[in-house]
């Protein structure tokens, strides 16, 4: 099995665990970016509720509802061939009910994912098995989880204490007998996440969760540097997208007030084509 062939399911992100393949795993949110990274062979794409920072400028993923992240999950799928796309249930779609759960998973099936993400455990675990139940893949998410901020006192480091290490491996094994596909694991000191991931037959991804991950998953504008925001450690940016954005602009808008775009080339002329 090799990386470039193939429609990645669930079950093919189990395998690869098993042969020691890392799966690698980046957000989208729109058609055209979807597209560039489906082709660039990436694994799995989620429609992270991150959109509410990096598309909406919003502080925090509390904020942002189902009817955006149907509008990014439908541009997304249509640009995805090969790669699982996971869309995030937003704040308020799962926690509500397990009734209103299975309808607003339904419905980001329906706009396109193949699969949802959930963050946290405890009542959570019954809504994961509720969704399993009615055939909706379901990835979790572990460790820093941004929708529950306020509750954790900020974007820190989670699971430094013994007690709380073993929270989260119970937590991390509770979600994978509720059937959950995948976990991922966010913010976490990457020795924990390392025993996590040996424990479960499901793969991890990580987040700020160090090399011992089965996969890997960050926010794409923060990978091409487009974000504004100080660098988090646990990002590495491959390019400085901003500056090539900023260049280009600037010199479209001296084009244009200098009057040397559009030149003839760009432009029709009523003898043309005769
Ligand atoms: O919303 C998101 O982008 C996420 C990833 C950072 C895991 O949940």
């Amino acid at each position: 099995m090799t990386a470039d062939s193939g429609k990645i399911t669930t079950r093919r992100l189990r395998k690869m665990k098993a042969l020691g393949e890392k799966i690698v795993c980046l957000t989208a949110y729109d058609f055209t970016f979807a597209r560039i990274i489906d082709r660039c062979g990436v694994d799995v794409i989620l429609v992270g509720d991150s959109a509410a920072n990096v598309v909406y400028g919003m502080r925090t993923t509390l904020t942002i509802g189902m009817e955006e992240m149907l509008h990014h999950t439908r541009a997304v799928a249509s640009g995805v061939e090969r790669a699982l796309v996971v869309s995030d249930m937003p704040f308020l779609s799962f926690q509500v009910s397990p009734e209103r759960a299975v309808e607003n998973a339904g419905r980001l099936l329906q706009a396109g994912a193949e699969a949802v993400k959930v963050e946290g455990a405890g009542p959570v675990l019954e809504v994961v098995q509720r969704l399993v139940a009615f055939g909706i893949p379901v990835m979790g998410h572990l460790g820093l989880t941004p929708q529950a901020v306020h509750q954790l006192g900020g974007y820190r480091l989670q699971a430094r204490k013994p007690e709380e290490q073993e929270r989260l491996l119970a937590d991390a094994l509770a979600l994978e007998a509720a059937g959950c596909f995948a976990l991922v694991l966010e913010k976490v000191p990457a020795e924990v996440a390392g025993v996590v991931t040996r424990r479960l037959q499901i793969p991890t991804i990580g987040i700020g969760a160090g090399p011992e991950c089965d996969g890997q998953v960050l926010v794409l504008q923060d990978l091409l540097g487009l974000t504004d925001e100080p660098r988090l450690k646990f990002v590495k940016q491959y390019a400085e997208l901003s500056r090539v954005v900023q260049t280009a602009v600037a010199e479209y808008c001296s084009e244009v007030r200098s009057g040397r775009f559009p030149g003839k080339e760009h432009s029709f002329y009523l003898d043309e084509g005769k």
